[in-house]
C-alpha cells in the first residue's frame, strides 16, 4: 500500500484525493493545510484518515510514503526541500519550481539525499503518449513537420494566477503543458525560438505565442492564455495527414485525418479514473524499484523545460524570481 500525504487543500489536491480513493494499492492517508479546520473539512469530505494543521506536521508522519505538493508555484521549492530533508519521496505539481535555479538546487539535493522526486506533468505518464508516438512512427500521417497547440483556460480569477510572486501567469500554469507537448512528440532539438506575450495589469503573462524551429526542419507553434477559454486541441501535421488530440492535456481520443476534417481513424483512449492515476503509479513503481526519478518524466527534462520557461519570461520582461520581504 502506498500512503500518500497531500500538501495544500486546494483545487487540484481534491482531484488527486478523489483519484487516489479509486486506485488499488494506494491510500490518501493525510492532508496538510496551513489551517487545521480546513484540513479537517477536506479530510471529512474526502474520507482521508489524517488531517494536519501544518505542512511540517504532515512531513513528520512516518506512515507517509509519498508526498504530493499541490500549492502555488512559489511554495514548491521550500516544501520540496523540507520533504527531501524529511526523507519523503515527493511528487510536485507543475510547474516544478519558479525557475531553473530552484529546480537544479532541488534536484541536486534530492540526488544527494537519495530521495525520489518527480514533476506531476500528468500527460507525460499517460498511455496516450505511447499510443500517439506509435501512430507517428507508423508513417500514417507521413513525415511530421508541424505541431500546433493551444491551451486557454480563463483562470484569471485565481489569486495565485494573478500574482507574480506566487508564480502566476499563463506560462507556469498552462504553457508548461504546451512545451511538454512539443518535447514529447518532436524528438528533434529546438534550434531557435520566437515569442510574444501580452501581460496582465498585475505584470503576469496573460497570453503568449511561442514558435520553435527544430533542427530537422519541424516547426512547432503553441499559444497559451490564462485569461480566455480555448478549444485546447493539439495537431501534429505530417506530409500526408494529421493527428488530432481532441484535448491537449487529457484526450478522449486521437483522430487521424488525411484531408481536411475527414476522419480516417479514431483511436480511443483506455478507460481511466481521472488520468492522474498514471503519475501516482509511476512514482510508486520508481520508488519500489529504488529509482530517484520516473522514466516518463526524467529530471533532465523537467530542468530543460524550466530553463526554456526562464528564457521565454526573460524575453517578455517577466521576472522569474522574487525575494519576498
Ligand atoms: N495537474 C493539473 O491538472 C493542475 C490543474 C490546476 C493546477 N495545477 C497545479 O497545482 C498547483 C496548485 O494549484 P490549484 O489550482 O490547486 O491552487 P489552489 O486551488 O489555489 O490551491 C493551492 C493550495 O495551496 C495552499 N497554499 C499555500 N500557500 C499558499 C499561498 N500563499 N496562497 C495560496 N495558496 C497557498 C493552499 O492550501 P492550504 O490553505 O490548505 O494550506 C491552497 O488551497 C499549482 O502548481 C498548479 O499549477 C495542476
Amino acid at each position: 500500500m502506498m500512503n500518500v500525504g497531500i500538501i495544500g487543500a486546494g483545487h487540484i489536491a481534491e482531484k488527486a484525493a478523489r483519484t487516489l480513493v479509486q486506485m488499488d494499492g494506494f491510500q490518501c492517508l493525510a492532508i496538510g493545510s496551513r489551517s487545521l479546520e480546513k484540513a479537517q473539512a477536506f479530510a471529512a469530505r474526502l474520507s482521508i484518515p489524517r488531517a494536519y494543521g501544518s505542512y511540517e506536521d504532515l512531513l513528520q508522519d512516518p506512515d507517509i510514503g509519498l508526498v504530493y505538493i499541490a500549492t502555488p508555484h512559489s511554495c514548491h521549492f521550500e516544501q520540496a526541500r523540507d520533504a527531501i530533508l524529511a526523507g519523503k519521496p515527493c511528487l510536485v505539481e507543475k510547474s516544478f519550481m519558479m525557475n531553473a535555479v530552484e529546480a537544479a538546487t532541488i534536484l541536486a539535493l534530492a540526488r544527494e539525499k537519495g530521495v525520489f522526486i518527480a514533476e506531476a506533468m500528468w500527460p507525460r505518464y499517460m498511455p496516450v503518449r505511447a499510443i500517439a508516438r506509435e501512430v507517428l512512427a507508423s508513417g500514417v500521417i507521413g513525415k511530421p513537420l508541424m505541431l500546433t497547440a493551444t491551451l486557454a483556460y480563463n483562470v484569471s480569477g485565481k489569486e495565485r494566477v494573478q500574482r507574480l510572486e506566487l508564480g502566476g501567469g499563463a506560462l507556469l500554469d498552462l504553457g508548461v503543458y504546451l512545451l511538454n507537448f512539443v518535447r514529447m512528440y518532436c524528438d528533434s532539438p529546438i534550434q531557435d525560438l520566437s515569442t510574444s506575450c501580452i501581460r496582465a495589469t498585475t505584470g503576469v503573462d496573460a497570453s503568449e505565442v511561442i514558435t520553435f524551429i527544430h533542427e530537422d526542419g519541424t516547426l512547432s507553434s503553441v499559444q497559451a492564455s490564462g485569461f480566455s477559454q480555448g478549444a485546447n486541441e493539439g495537431v501534429i501535421a505530417g506530409t500526408t495527414g494529421y493527428l488530432v488530440f481532441d484535448d491537449l492535456i487529457n484526450p478522449t481520443c486521437l483522430r487521424i485525418c488525411r484531408k481536411r476534417h475527414i476522419i480516417e481513424q479514431e483511436i480511443p483512449i483506455p478507460q481511466q479514473i481521472t488520468g492522474f492515476e498514471y503519475q501516482f503509479q509511476a512514482c510508486a513503481d520508481a520508488i519500489s524499484a529504488g529509482r530517484l526519478e520516473p522514466e516518463s518524466m526524467p529530471h533532465a527534462e523537467t530542468l530543460y523545460i524550466m530553463h526554456l520557461m526562464d528564457r521565454l519570461r526573460t524575453e517578455w520582461g517577466v521576472p522569474t524570481s522574487f525575494v519576498v520581504k
